[in-house]
């Protein structure tokens, strides 16, 4: 089918089921651009929370609408593409995150949002790229375990020193597979340029950078900056709104790799079939979501 038909006939069904379409930063221009809203996990979180419509569309990954349906119980939340997981959030399993916790019973237990329900449940807090070091700083415990990724732990630990972080093992291959030697050649070839970065990226790629933040606090600095050009070390998807808000600003892409293929599979079909066919409903054991939801409404308060 034609893109504009398509677009005309997503917009059509969702009014006549009431829905709601959120797409993270990540997802492909078109999807973006038929969300009602697009922003960072944080944000979509929030923003699906406070929402009135029946059915949520969650053009995302599968933590993403599963946190969605955490909080609205009562709602429909469908993810276009059963398969688009995150391989981050697959590096803890509940088993594996028990035994851990038996060896640091003092610790308080902080998971990063891109982790399932199940893994959530057996957590005190949950955090997000853009909350993290607020999340920790907030807490009285000086131990703290850290799920599940290593780069992002990292960082919170160089910004809130007096806490000691037990770091899990776990990375996004997407940011992690950047290392500072091809940062410091894309830096030479734009001097002028800022270097704008993910906390999910490496430690000495995180070293090299002028801001770290989420990708929604990237999109921001980028906007209210005066520079006109940019290094942006997160998933290509971000270059759609900033060029988008930005035409006299120069983007360029940390590393051509940057991709997250999980993020790419939602495609305007799927997000038409997902409205036409119900699919794909997500549902979540009743005794998990109360605890997962104790994790992630720590983390609203906040
Ligand atoms: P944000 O918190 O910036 O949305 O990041 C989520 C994510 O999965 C990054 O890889």
């Amino acid at each position: 089918m034609d893109t504009r038909i398509l677009k005309e006939k997503i917009l059509e069904l969702k009014e006549k089921r009431n829905a709601v379409i959120v797409a993270h930063n990540y997802q492909i221009d078109d999807v973006q651009e038929i969300a009602d809203m697009v922003g960072d996990s944080l944000a979509l979180s929030r923003y699906c929370a406070s929402s009135t419509k029946d059915i949520i569309v969650f053009c995302g990954v599968h933590f993403m609408a599963e946190s969605a349906k955490i909080l609205s119980p009562e709602k429909t939340v469908l993810l276009p593409e059963i398969d688009a997981g995150c391989p981050l959030a697959n590096m803890v399993s509940v088993e594996a995150l028990r035994e851990e916790k038996k060896k640091y019973p003092e610790a308080a237990v902080v998971c990063y949002i891109n982790t399932s329900a199940d893994v959530k449940a057996e957590c005190d807090i949950c955090c997000t790229s853009s909350n993290a070091v607020k999340v920790i700083s907030s807490l009285k415990e000086k131990d703290i375990l850290f799920v599940p990724d290593q780069n992002l732990g990292s960082y919170i630990a160089k910004m809130v020193p007096d806490k000691n972080i037990i770091l899990w093992k776990g990375f996004c291959p997407t940011h992690h597979r950047v290392r500072a030697e091809e940062v410091r050649k894309i830096k030479e070839l734009h001097p002028d340029a800022l270097l704008l970065v993910h906390p999910e990226c490496r430690p000495e790629v995180v070293e090299l950078a002028d801001f770290v933040g989420s990708t929604k606090q990237i999109i921001d600095f980028a906007q209210q900056s005066p520079a006109k050009k940019f290094v942006i070390g997160t998933e290509m998807g971000v270059l759609h709104k900033l060029q988008k808000d930005n035409p006299g600003k120069t983007f360029y892409l940390m590393s051509p790799g940057m991709v997250c293929p999980n993020m790419k599979k939602t495609s305007l079909q799927s997000v038409y079939n997902a409205l036409n066919e119900m699919k794909y409903e997500i549902n979540i054991n009743e005794e998990i979501r109360l605890k997962a939801r104790a994790c992630l409404e720590r983390m609203l308060q906040i």
